[in-house]
């Protein structure tokens, strides 16, 4: 194994700097299941704004964030339109049917390709016996689309059809900080056009844990009953609060710089005929390896030998992720290492 590790699996692997652990020590903290610890309630406002909804509430994960959205949308027995790469659908492990009785239909894999008109041809009115549509999901950025981010036009169309046919449009933002960052579109210009939102702020912005559900005041009280329901109220949670504020105090104009490296990263790897470097606009790097003399788990564990991390994502299919604790030495190992192995 090689002294340094570069872990380009997630950027939800980064430590908590010295500055945010500090920051965390000192919070102040209270009973946040009787809403009264002062910096989550000092956090949830500071996003709601962000956003310019009227409320927020913390959650520990991005799935049980995006499961609280989507049963403020949909009621049991209710459909949702998600696409079929889509978090929701992939990897939330069934929750939205399991726990939220929520049926779902998808649109085919396209990232953030979305195509307008096929989702609104798939909506289903009310009125039985169909199944009704109540509300439409994307996500910001795509991260089984390499990271790709959905068109503001895009989603502005998508806001009008869902408003024509009165189905909510929920984010799954996870990422929507690097789509932020990346285009230049504001926070409260996303925000405007979703009933919900989910954000997380352990993905790329360094917070060890913590989602967000954003919304309206009347929704965001619905969703504190359905946290708790859901076993997702904690006590003096300021502790990791204080870490969401200081990440985005400190992390989220920094975003940038990963966008640049992960960009420097798939340019040095172009050569290998596994990226196409263009494609490559926020933090992810994804590696076609159908031509690669190695498949993504043989590439991963050759490459974690060599002290490269990285994670398959499909046989063929591997994904590269720069975050806050890899530095430009570590995409020139990562350059090296992957280009030994793949020529
Ligand atoms: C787009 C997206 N949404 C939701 C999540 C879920 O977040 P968590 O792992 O905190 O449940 C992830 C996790 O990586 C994600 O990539």
């Amino acid at each position: 194994m090689a002294d340094r590790i570069v872990d380009l699996r997630s950027d939800t692997v980064t430590r908590p700097t010295p500055a945010m652990r500090m920051a965390m020590a000192t919070a102040e903290v209270g009973d946040d299941v009787f809403a009264d610890d002062p910096t989550v309630r000092a956090l949830e406002a500071e996003v709601a704004a962000l956003f310019g909804h009227e409320g927020a509430l913390f959650a520990p994960s991005g799935t049980m964030a995006n499961q609280i959205a989507l049963q403020l949308l949909v009621p049991p027995a209710g459909e949702l339109l998600a696409g079929a790469d889509a978090h929701v659908v992939t990897y939330e492990m069934g929750a939205a049917a399991a726990v939220g009785g929520i049926s779902t239909r998808t649109w085919p894999s396209v990232g953030a390709a979305l195509d307008v008109e096929q989702i609104a041809a798939m909506i289903r009115p009310a009125g039985f016996p169909s199944v009704p549509t109540r509300a439409i999901a994307v996500e910001q950025t795509h991260t089984l689309g390499g990271g790709s981010v959905v068109a503001w036009e895009t989603l502005r169309e998508l806001r009008a059809v869902a408003e024509a046919a009165g189905v909510a449009l929920h984010c799954d933002g996870a990422r929507i900080w690097h789509a932020h960052v990346a285009e230049g579109v504001p926070l409260n210009a996303y925000g405007q056009l979703f009933d919900t939102l989910s954000v997380c702020l352990s993905k790329g912005l360094g917070a060890p844990v913590g989602s967000l559900v954003v919304s309206s005041a009347d929704r965001i009280a619905q969703a504190r009953i359905i946290r708790k329901r859901m076993g997702g109220g904690m006590r003096q949670v300021g502790i990791l609060a204080a870490a969401g504020q200081y990440a985005l105090r400190h992390h989220l104009d920094r975003l940038a710089e990963d966008h640049a490296r992960a960009h420097r990263l798939a340019a040095g790897l172009e050569p290998l005929g596994v990226v196409d470097a263009t494609t490559v606009r926020t933090n992810l790097v994804p590696l076609d390896l159908t031509k690669a003399r190695l498949d993504a788990p043989s590439l991963a564990a050759a490459a974690a030998e060599r002290g490269v991390l990285l994670a398959p994502m499909l046989p063929r299919l591997a994904r590269l992720v720069t975050h806050l604790d890899v530095d430009d030495a570590g995409v020139d190992r990562a350059i090296e290492v992957l280009t030994a192995l793949l020529t």
